[in-house]
């Protein structure tokens, strides 16, 4: 098979931890036969430093013309503290997602028997957990309009817009993928208070008798925050609005120990992005210290979404529980005191997969 990427390590760490995750696509599309060609292109900081745009439109084209993307991270500190700049790197991940029509993000949330111990939460608790958070991604109040400040400036505004549309679609991803689980999918929502979220939850009631070997079950945003943690072994698919998933999704990347082992995918109208869930971690950027696992298991997520290889992307997965396992790990997540550098465990990685 041919697969054309289109590359974006971005900032910060993005370009340590992308070029594992390159090393071990390449090396997997080797051992399956598959030809794989890609572009880098920039996006994020290091886009605004060069071209004054922090999603260029040549970065556009290249994502549009490619059949996945992989990404890294974006934001850099200079950015982070002037809340005045006009021009800043988080827009142009938001531009991404829109003008790539990014409408679903997809995380996965599973534990490694070797992290338990990493985790603040008691083993019993997570061991064995494995749901995975769908948060919208286009919609919601990161993109509702008006968005802004009174002439005085002293009263700010944002607005929660959904349309029926963007609420059907990505439903039904969540009833689908519930299908090939364990048939359960909890809608997350504010519907005791937010007239958005009872939208939500009225097109869920319609949809849910079209999947009739699913259970749905409906949970306000403030209760599954507490239950996330509480019972992370009660969810499977967990379907939420874009703001609520932001928050969710953090929360939930403590059940697997590390932030750096958390993969997602973004699934698009026009291609689709695979990322860490982490995001640049400037203090470490250019040390060789960062953990890789999650963007390369966001590699694996791109072998099976974008490209239906399902044996691809299970070796990817093989071949990151075999290092967690031998402690062949960077200093987040080693345990015996000698950790590796970000390129020791992609060759680790690569060596494996070769074997
Ligand atoms: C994420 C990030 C982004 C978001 C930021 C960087 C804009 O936190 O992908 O979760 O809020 O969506
Ligand atoms: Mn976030």
């Amino acid at each position: 098979m041919q697969l054309n990427l289109a590359i974006l390590p971005g900032d910060g760490i993005g370009p340590e931890i992308v070029e594992v995750a390159l090393n071990v696509t390449k090396a997997v599309a080797e051992k399956f036969g598959h030809t794989l060609s890609y572009e880098y292109a920039l996006v994020g900081a290091c886009a605004i430093d060069k071209t004054g745009a922090p999603y260029p439109d040549a970065t556009h084209a290249l994502c549009m013309k490619s059949d996945a993307v992989l990404f890294g991270a974006i934001g850099d500190p200079k950015y982070d503290n002037n809340p005045s700049a006009k021009v800043r790197p988080e827009q142009g991940l938001l531009k991404m997602r829109k003008d790539l029509g990014l409408f679903a993000n997809i995380r996965p949330v599973s534990t490694f028997a070797s992290l338990l111990h990493k985790s603040p939460l008691r083993a019993d608790l997570v061991d064995g957990a494995d749901f995975m958070c769908i948060r919208e991604l286009t919609g919601g109040m990161y993109f509702g309009r008006p968005q802004g400040r009174s002439e005085d400036g002293n009263t700010a505004y944002d607005t929660c817009v959904y349309t029926r549309e963007e609420v059907e679609r990505i439903l039904h991803l969540a009833f689908k993928f519930a299908g090939q689980r364990r048939k359960k999918v909890t809608v997350v929502d504010k519907a005791n208070v937010i007239a958005t979220s009872r939208l939500w939850r009225q097109i869920a009631q319609e949809i849910a008798p079209q999947y009739p070997d699913i259970e749905t079950e409906y949970m306000f945003v403030d209760n599954a925050a507490m239950r996330i943690i509480q019972w992370p072994k009660s969810f499977d698919v967990l379907v939420t609005e874009n703001l609520f998933g932001d928050i969710l999704t953090d929360e939930a990347s403590v059940i697997t120990g590390s932030l750096g082992m958390l993969p997602s995918a973004s699934i698009g109208i026009h291609t689709s992005v695979f990322e860490p869930i982490h995001g640049s971690y400037p203090q470490a950027a250019g040390k060789n210290i960062a953990n890789p696992l999650a963007t390369v298991l966001s590699a694996a997520l791109m072998f099976e979404y974008a490209f239906n290889l399902m044996e691809e992307g299970s070796l990817i997965r093989k071949a990151v529980n075999a290092s967690l396992e031998a402690d062949f790990v960077t200093e987040d997540i080693c345990s015996n005191g000698q950790p590796r550098t970000t390129t020791e465990v992609g060759e680790w990685l690569v060596k494996y997969i070769q074997g």
